[in-house]
């Protein structure tokens, strides 16, 4: 049978990167770069339902060249916050009444608006978060692929779920909305991630209250001008910008039901027990969906190819200067091949080239903000005391938030460098006796976001698959670029509650089930 969601909206596609080495596309590139440099900085208002109030109160700055001021954005006010809940309410009432197929249109919509200013988009990722040029690009698609896959997949949630009927009774279940949905997210993909959550709470008929990062809110207001010019009425898309205190405001609120954060550890945790704690007026259990950060081992066998393995551990590790949550932190190598692999790692990262995120030439860019740059040679500097850097990439550039790509060696295994996560370009190497002592490691962790393996021999892959507890372990190819519908990302333990963003389960976390059984042997009027 034909899924209604694929006749009426057509198969699900991932959006095709653009292809950087072409001169003409480059050449959009600069001129989008342009265009934008001469509206900076920009304006992000408090936009709650029609209403819209601009202020100065936060400012968002480029990490290379930190004078240069992206957006000044207003910050939500507590009263804000709780008048944003009421128009959210609201909103939440209108928006589960429109169609499922007609809610996937609007969501389409908001894809082809983005897709018309992918360019301008990508520019802003540039500008606000530091992201070259291709990892721009590819944030703008993933949010694109949100957008399309999710409103596809409500539509196909709509229709229920299949039960055991038998003579003279009728089974039914169908998944409603749970209600106001408050989206809280990181800077690191700026417009992505914010978009995927968002996405898929209104896919499914929640109104959504989005607290982004306070490092990227242009990006943010973004989508949801997308949103909006699409057709998501005000009252269920409301812009909240602001610092951690915003996003703790709305966890709290009795009058939202569900809250997707994407970000670090011990801020989920701290949303986990809030939202635990049930206040007068609140009808729900609150849901958090908790996708959080992690602490990422490539194993390497003995047998494994370094030619192939070298690029994949330098990439994952150091591409967007180490600060995606899936970025390789921790390499355990068969020792037999250890001095080969820590000298060709060290080799390949002395090589790399640190600069302004709008070169093409670059393979580093800066890290997000200063606090960043001081936490990663915080650790760099106790890799040195406790262990060996065997690389340290040179040329870094002295203004901007820039940091040496860095490899260390020989750590003892409760060093920090080890065991937290550090979320910039440093790498540990370690040598193991073979994958299962590097199991032994893999499977003590509390993190549980991805994992990597290189190896040749199949009874090996089979069992690091059986047992790597990680959400997303990937086989003899880098640890990260997950893409929506063929890669569903999320981490266990501590890394995160178990959800797969842009997965085929990951909405029904913002749904509740609800099971109708009739009979249909009544007494009374024939129908
Ligand atoms: N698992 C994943 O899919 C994934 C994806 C991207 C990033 N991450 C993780 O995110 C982290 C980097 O992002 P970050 O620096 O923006 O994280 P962060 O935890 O500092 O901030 C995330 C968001 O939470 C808000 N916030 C801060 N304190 C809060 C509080 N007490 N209550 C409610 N909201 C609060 C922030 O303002 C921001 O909007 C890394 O740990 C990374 O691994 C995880």
């Amino acid at each position: 049978m034909t899924r209604l969601d694929e006749t009426v909206l057509g198969p699900f596609a991932n959006e095709p990167v653009l292809e950087l080495r072409r001169s003409p596309v480059r050449a959009g590139l600069d001129e989008a770069l342009t265009a934008l440099d001469s509206r900076l900085p920009l304006n992000v208002p408090v936009l709650v339902g029609e209403s819209e109030r601009h202020g100065e109160e936060l400012a968002s700055f480029d990490p290379g060249s930190p004078d240069r001021v992206v957006a000044q954005a207003a910050v939500a006010s507590a009263s804000e916050a709780s008048e944003a809940v009421a128009v959210a309410e609201r909103g939440f009432r209108e928006w589960r009444e429109v169609p499922a197929l007609e809610r996937a249109r609007v969501l389409v919509g908001a894809a082809a608006w983005l897709r018309e200013r992918r360019l301008e988009l990508a520019a802003l990722e540039v500008r606000e978060c530091a992201k070259p040029w291709i990892e721009a690009d590819a944030d703008v698609c993933e949010a694109i692929d949100f957008l399309e896959y999710y409103a596809r997949a409500a539509v196909a949630l709509d229709s229920g779920a299949e039960l055991v009927q038998v003579p003279g009774e009728r089974n039914d279940m169908r998944y409603a909305p749970r209600g106001v949905t408050a989206v809280i997210s990181p800077w690191n993909f700026p417009l992505a991630i914010p978009c995927g959550m968002t996405s898929a709470a209104l896919a499914t008929g929640n109104s959504v209250l989005l607290k982004p990062a306070e490092q990227s809110p242009a990006c943010a207001l973004m989508l949801v001008r997308a949103l909006r010019a699409a057709g998501v009425p005000p009252t269920a898309i409301s812009l909240l910008p602001g610092e951690g205190e915003v996003g703790a405001a709305l966890v709290k609120h009795p009058g939202v039901q569900t809250i997707a954060f994407t970000g670090s550890q011990p801020v989920g945790l701290e949303i986990v027990r809030a939202a635990a704690e049930v206040s007068p007026g609140q009808l729900h259990i609150k849901r958090v969906i908790a996708e959080l950060g992690g602490k990422n081992c490539v194993i390497v066998d003995a047998d494994a190819d370094l030619d192939e393995a070298v690029p994949a551990i330098v990439s994952s590790a150091f591409a967007y200067a180490g600060q995606k949550c899936s970025a390789a932190a921790r390499v355990l190598v068969h020792e037999a091949i250890a001095d080969r692999l820590i000298e060709r790692v060290a080799g390949a990262a002395r090589t790399l080239v640190v600069g302004q995120a709008e070169q093409l030439s670059i393979d580093v860019p800066p890290v997000i903000e200063p606090s960043a740059q001081e936490r990663v040679e915080r650790y760099a500097a106790l890799a040195a005391r406790e262990g060996r850097i065997v690389a340290r990439a040179g040329g870094v550039p002295e203004s901007g938030c820039f940091v040496s790509p860095t490899v260390a060696t020989d750590l003892p295994p409760d060093s920090k460098v080890l065991n937290e996560e550090i979320f910039g370009p440093l790498l540990a190497l370690e040598r193991v006796a073979g994958v299962e002592a590097a199991l032994e490691i893999v499977e003590g962790l509390p993190f549980a976001l991805t994992g990597g393996l290189f190896a040749r021999d199949p009874a090996t892959v089979r069992e690091v698959r059986r047992r790597t507890p990680v959400g997303n372990l990937y086989v003899n190819r880098g640890i990260t670029g997950a893409k929506v519908g063929r890669q569903p990302f999320g981490g266990n333990r501590l890394s995160g509650n178990g959800t797969k963003a842009g997965g085929p389960d990951y909405l029904h976390s913002f749904v509740e089930p609800r099971a109708v059984s009739e009979n249909t042997m009544r007494h009374g009027l024939v129908v």
